[in-house]
């Protein structure tokens, strides 16, 4: 696997030079610079931990909490100052841990950001299916949060009990759902579960939309070297089956794709905090990705603070891209969204995505991954496996060696993947 990634690595990036992080920070962040910038805030905190999660996260306790939104709201204006006036951005996502238990604090959290930022498409927020009550909701809905993510993984009790996770109280999520409306409510499932089969998900998909969801997200499940989960990654073959069999279920009853994960049945839901072109993260383990450059946050709350008092950015490590690596991961991110324009690409980089990367899309179309209409790349079902295997792949090489390292470390000296 490790070959595999590395060949792919080396050929789409022409050079043997590994994406190479080195622990290191910037006082300035060129953010100003990059349009079409998404803003991200992590909050650490779970009421109890899920062995297969592999997110940065920490059990919640209320003094550690309000520790940590002080240490975030003094970051926000640490890099917010760094632009002059209020800079335009396209949404603003929250995602944990669980960052609904902070619920009280996302106000002043958001007028800390709107103080630097203007907001233009609308506020996301992560919420365990136990948060879903309609006090809190009205209490997000207050803060200015227009699309929620609810993580029910499963409405059946064999995989939440599989996964270590309780039984959902459907009636009062359907209810506080009902009372309290948002512009997008997602929700979340893992699939590919031992034994798992297409009648479970189309279940799980059909009491979604009628329980007021209007987008679902159905994530492969991943086995993480680092989390302690019994349970073990479907075959390939099985994986692909019941992938195919979602998307065609989802296309049948009209709703759309929105990424490879997701679908909608509202033509205005939408949640996704990753295809954005460039993004400026907020807490630790957030991650931020300017024009020549990606950042990620130190993993270790305490060290996060540490570093924000001192009134220093709480970067643990830089990776400065050559411009093809750049170009890959802008391709990656993109094809995330299961379709690809080669005019999006020259206004990026300034040259035209066919000078690139021809041949590669030439393949990619005879093997049937692609198709293409006036400059407008677009995944086949096929395409969408192998970018998902490919997904797969990459997690595991990189996520999995990268999320590994920086749990126990705060600020490691060198990353090389
Ligand atoms: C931050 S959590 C969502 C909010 C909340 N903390 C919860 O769990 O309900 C983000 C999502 O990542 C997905 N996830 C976590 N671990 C995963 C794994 N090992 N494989 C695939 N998806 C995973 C789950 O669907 C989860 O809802
Ligand atoms: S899946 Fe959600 S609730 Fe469980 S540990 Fe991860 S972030 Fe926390």
């Amino acid at each position: 696997m490790g070959v595999i990634t590395n060949l792919t690595r080396m050929w789409f990036t022409r050079t043997i030079q590994p994406f190479t992080f080195k622990r290191e920070y910037d006082r300035l962040l060129p953010f100003a610079e990059c349009e079409n910038l998404g803003l991200y805030v992590h909050i650490p905190f779970c009421k109890s931990i899920c062995n297969f999660c592999p997110y940065c996260k920490v059990p919640y306790s209320a003094p550690l909490c309000n520790r940590y939104i002080d240490a975030l709201i003094q970051e926000i204006h640490l890099i917010g100052r760094q632009h002059k006036g209020r800079k335009k951005v396209t949404s603003l996502y929250f995602g944990g841990g669980t960052p609904a238990l902070a619920a009280n604090r996302i106000k002043e959290i958001v007028s800390a950001l709107n103080e630097h930022f203007i907001i233009t498409e609308g506020i996301g927020l992560e919420l365990h299916p136990d948060n879903v009550r309609v006090e809190l909701l009205q209490t997000l809905k207050d803060a200015g949060v227009t699309k929620i993510s609810i993580g029910v993984q499963s409405f059946s009790d064999k995989y939440q009990k599989l996964l270590g996770r309780k039984k959902i109280d459907t009636a009062a999520l359907a209810a506080a759902l009902a009372a309290v409306p948002f512009e997008t409510v997602s929700m979340d499932f893992i699939f590919a579960l031992p034994g798992q089969r297409y009648n479970d998900l189309k279940s799980d998909i059909d009491l979604a939309f009628s329980f007021g969801a209007n987008h679902i997200a159905i994530y492969p499940f991943i086995d993480f070297t680092f989390t302690e989960s019994p349970v073990s990654a479907m075959p390939k073959k099985e994986k692909r089956a019941l992938l195919d069999a979602i998307t065609n279920y989802c296309f049948k009853k009209g709703y759309s794709r929105n990424s490879i994960w997701t679908f909608s049945s509202e033509a205005a839901s939408n949640y996704s905090s990753m295809t954005r072109d460039n993004f400026l993260g907020f807490g630790c383990s957030a991650t931020s990705l300017f024009k020549r450059q990606f950042k990620i946050n130190t993993f270790d709350p305490d060290a996060y603070c540490k570093r924000i008092h001192s009134r220093k950015p709480a970067t643990s490590l830089t990776l400065r891209f050559t411009r093809r690596q750049r170009m890959i991961y802008w391709l990656f991110w993109t094809a995330y969204s299961t379709k690809v324009r080669a005019a999006d690409f020259q206004t990026f980089f300034g040259v035209p995505l066919k000078k690139m990367y021809g041949f590669e899309l030439w393949l990619a179309k005879q093997f049937g991954f692609l198709t293409e209409h006036k400059g407008s790349y677009e995944m086949t079902l096929k395409g969408a496996f192998y970018y998902h295997y490919y997904e797969n792949f990459y997690t595991l090489s990189y996520i999995d060696k990268m999320w590994g390292i920086m749990r126990k470390e705060a600020f490691p000296k060198e990353i090389k993947l």
